[in-house]
């Protein structure tokens, strides 16, 4: 009888401690490979960008069905390998056919920046409006005071007329951002600069170059501006490359380098680019983010996380199959 009681009350605590556990550890970066959440299900955050606010960094991305748009989903994580669900932050709308919003339009490359004034984190992201392919070409707003959400929309619209499309926002050193953003069917890339509360664009609007690239996804290193991009290829991979500049407004400058080494280095690895992620609070590390797109079953397209290097002539990327947060730390002829 004892014994029977013993053996129910273990199996209890070990049923208890294997809720209790995260369905997998990780403890590396393996670019391309599935990546489960703590519920055991596929990261589903894709085009998406990383924030970090109090002690926590937050994944946005979009959430996709097989081919569905089905809103922006947010995740949290405090290193970077291991990720928790947290909300779908932002929803497509089902109840009323005049929101621009409504179910069946596509969102796409959310990107989410905190304003320290109006204390508001804005989600801005690419609209297409339900049923129009991707001809509306429209930039979108959303707010929350939570950073998970959920986010209320606030409007869409074309930056100062402009079509846009395939877009990231950047958030300057002094508090300024900026919208850059595919333009003209893609041919032109335009940079805009946020209104201060960042819910909406300035008349200040430039285009930086005419060279048909879409993809955006900038950093600053060094008091330069980088700038990665791709062709304009769909779903599938193409060439990234890296343009610079030392005033934001001024002339952006492409390297005649690909930034990106290694195996498939001429498709980005199999990939799209998507956000460069500067580690919080250290100075020279960045986490280039991209897309390993599946357009049969957009849910499981992959994510390729790989760290920048900052030593060689430009900053470049190095093919790696598995990698963790050490290689930071180890001596640049390591790398
Ligand atoms: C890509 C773009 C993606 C998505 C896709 C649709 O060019 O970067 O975000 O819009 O086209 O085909």
């Amino acid at each position: 009888m004892k014994t029977s009681i013993l053996v129910a009350i273990s199996f209890v605590i070990a049923i208890g401690t294997a809720i209790a556990q995260p369905v997998s550890t990780n403890n590396q970066f393996l670019p391309g490979q599935k990546l489960l959440d703590n519920q055991g299900n596929f990261v589903n955050a894709h085009g998406g960008a990383v924030i970090f606010q109090d002690g926590k960094y937050y994944w946005f991305g979009e959430k996709r069905g097989t081919s569905a748009s089905e809103g922006v989903n947010v995740y949290s994580s405090t290193d970077l390998c291991n990720w928790k669900f947290e909300a779908l932050a932002l929803a497509p709308v089902s109840t009323d056919t005049n929101s621009e919003i409504e179910e069946g339009c596509v969102m796409e490359r959310p990107k989410i920046i905190y304003n320290q004034a109006t204390k508001q984190y804005v989600l801005w992201f690419h609209l297409e409006l339900k049923g129009q392919g991707y001809a509306a070409a429209r930039v979108a707003v959303a707010v929350s005071n939570q950073i998970t959400g959920p986010y209320q929309f606030v409007r869409s619209f074309r930056p100062n007329g402009n079509m846009s499309r395939d877009m990231t926002i950047f958030q300057d050193d002094d508090g300024l951002a900026y919208l850059i953003y595919s333009s003209r069917e893609n041919y032109d890339l335009r940079i805009t600069q946020l209104t201060d509360d960042y819910l909406s664009v300035t008349t200040k609007d430039k285009m930086l170059f005419s060279n048909h690239r879409e993809a955006p996804a900038v950093f600053k290193h060094n008091n330069l501006y980088y700038l990665i991009t791709s062709g304009c290829t769909g779903w599938q991979p193409n060439k990234a490359s890296l343009h610079a500049t030392k005033n934001i407004w001024g002339d952006w400058v492409e390297s005649t380098l690909n930034p990106m080494r290694g195996l498939e280095w001429d498709k980005t690895f199999g990939g799209q680019s998507t956000y460069v992620l500067p580690v919080q609070g250290k100075k020279d590390q960045f986490i280039f983010i991209a897309d390993k797109w599946n357009s049969r079953n957009l849910k499981d397209s992959r994510y390729i996380w790989l760290p920048i290097q900052l030593h060689t002539e430009i900053p470049t990327v190095q093919w790696m199959e598995n990698w963790n947060m050490n290689w930071f730390q180890q001596p640049v002829s390591k790398h």
